[in-house]
């Protein structure tokens, strides 16, 4: 169905997988659309709970965007790469179903600017981010610059950015830019894991939470969005499900 990608469907838990293990799953230009596609394909099913993005082999997440791609591109076409790419990337942060970036090894340029536009990233020992795009004669093209910034602080982004350094797992566990380091063998079964205790909470809830902390970096009134975004969850079946639960003393089931 896809060229560059794996998508696997683990009950509650869809698996992408980036394909492109030669070249450290680099992402051309096709590989950033079918993402995009497979993750509009899932909000829309609304089948399953939780995404997780990981990269093939254990080397790398993605060694960044396709540099044999775009090495001969001229200022539009550029513009068009980093549009459209960008465009996904925003998609991912808007899914309503939550997706976790499964780090298992470099995430370079766009591929650390991928696992930025995951909601929540776990990384394994060997992983390493970095925005080396200076070293090219570029700044980041796919949000680097912005998300790093949101996640790490602007002090800690710019460093990284200017210096094109990379840092380790821990470091990045001790920036806030991952929230879970763990052994390479273990990291798939830990972000599954993950997903499937979402499944005890509401999905309409989740939805409205990512949602609302968009808000914040969307130009929006964020304190008026969660005030409207909570009166409306008044209105839903998961809200007299989980207030009906708790007065029962029993475990939610949402459906
Ligand atoms: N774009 C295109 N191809 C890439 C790539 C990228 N971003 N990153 C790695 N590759 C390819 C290499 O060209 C090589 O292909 P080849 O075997 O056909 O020559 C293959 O992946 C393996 O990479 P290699 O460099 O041999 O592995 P390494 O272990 O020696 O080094 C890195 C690993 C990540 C340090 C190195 O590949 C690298 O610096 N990559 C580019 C990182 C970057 O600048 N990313 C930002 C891009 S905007």
């Amino acid at each position: 169905m896809y060229n560059n990608i794996i998508s696997e469907n683990r009950g509650v838990v869809q698996i992408i997988t980036i394909n492109r293990e030669q070249k450290l799953n680099a992402l051309n230009v096709e590989l950033i659309q079918e993402i995009g596609q497979e993750v509009a394909r899932l909000n829309i099913e609304e089948s399953v709970r939780g995404i997780i993005i990981t990269g093939k082999g254990e080397k790398a997440f993605a060694a960044g965007a396709d540099i044999s791609e775009f090495a001969n591109f001229g200022e539009d076409e550029a513009k068009k790469m980093s549009a459209k790419g960008g465009k996904v990337f925003c998609q991912i942060e808007e899914s309503t179903i939550p997706i976790i970036a499964a780090v298992n090894g470099y995430a370079l340029g766009g591929g650390c600017e991928l696992t930025m536009a995951c909601h929540v990233r776990i990384a394994s020992q060997n992983a390493i981010f970095g925005q080396p795009e200076v070293n090219l004669g570029l700044p980041p093209g796919y949000g680097g610059t912005q998300r790093l910034a949101q996640i790490v602080g602007r002090g800690r982004a710019l460093d990284m950015l200017i210096t094109a350094k990379s840092i380790d797992a821990d470091t990045a566990l001790h920036y806030g830019l991952v929230t879970q380091v763990v052994a390479l063998d273990e990291l798939l079964s830990t972000c599954i894991n993950y997903v499937e205790k979402l499944t005890s909470k509401s999905p309409l809830a989740i939805a409205e939470v990512i949602k609302c902390t968009n808000a914040l970096y969307e130009n929006k009134d964020g304190l008026q969005f969660e005030i409207d975004s909570f009166a409306k969850s008044f209105q839903t079946t998961d809200f007299k499900e989980g207030t009906t639960a708790f007065l029962e003393k029993r475990k939610p089931n949402y459906s």
